[in-house]
């Protein structure tokens, strides 16, 4: 089922997420949900807490530029990051929860570890680099009630904020 997604200014995309205590057939039913939404919109990344759940959940599939697979799909629960090698611009970063299309060049790590327990409650723990190394970070932000517009200057971020106010009161914008 393709779920709805929240989008920003929605103040529930703020909410830290809960972990996940017992991996249950709801648990797995909603990673399910998440795929479908997330292959639904072309994204490659989605986290729980996107289309409501409040929970520390995310499912990855990162693309590499010519649009294969670079990493098969995955959920990954309760993932915790330690975050590793050089800082990074990640370019253009959007977000499902982003509208307008809007992006921006944000700083991330290029190599992540991460460990967190797969849909059967196996233990990963695993490094991730580059592009599914900042698509892990984006998508724990989530977790955090973190977007990747709380990464942008100041100014960039008042500028898009005046632009997603101008787009709501009149209802559609691109
Ligand atoms: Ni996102």
């Amino acid at each position: 089922m393709i779920l709805d997604i929240l989008t920003y200014p929605d103040p529930r995309l703020k909410q830290m997420s809960a972990p996940i205590s017992e991996i249950t057939d709801q648990v797995r039913a909603l990673s399910q949900d998440m795929f479908e939404t997330m292959y639904a919109s072309n994204g490659v990344g989605l986290a729980a807490p996107q289309v409501g759940h409040f929970v520390r959940m995310i499912v990855m599939c990162p693309l590499n530029e010519k649009g294969k697979e670079s990493h098969a799909p995955r959920a990954l629960i309760n993932p915790q990051l330690t975050l590793l090698g050089d800082e990074i611009v990640s370019p253009k970063e959007g977000c499902l929860s982003v509208p307008y299309n809007y992006r921006a060049d944000i700083a991330r790590v290029s190599r992540v570890a991460c460990s967190a327990l797969d849909l059967d409650g196996n233990s990963v723990d695993e490094e991730f680099v580059d592009y599914c190394a900042i698509v892990l970070q984006h998508e724990c932000d989530h977790l955090d009630g973190k977007l990747f517009i709380d990464r942008i200057s100041y100014l960039r971020r008042s500028l898009y904020d005046a632009k997603v106010k101008k787009c709501r009161s009149r209802k559609n914008c691109e």
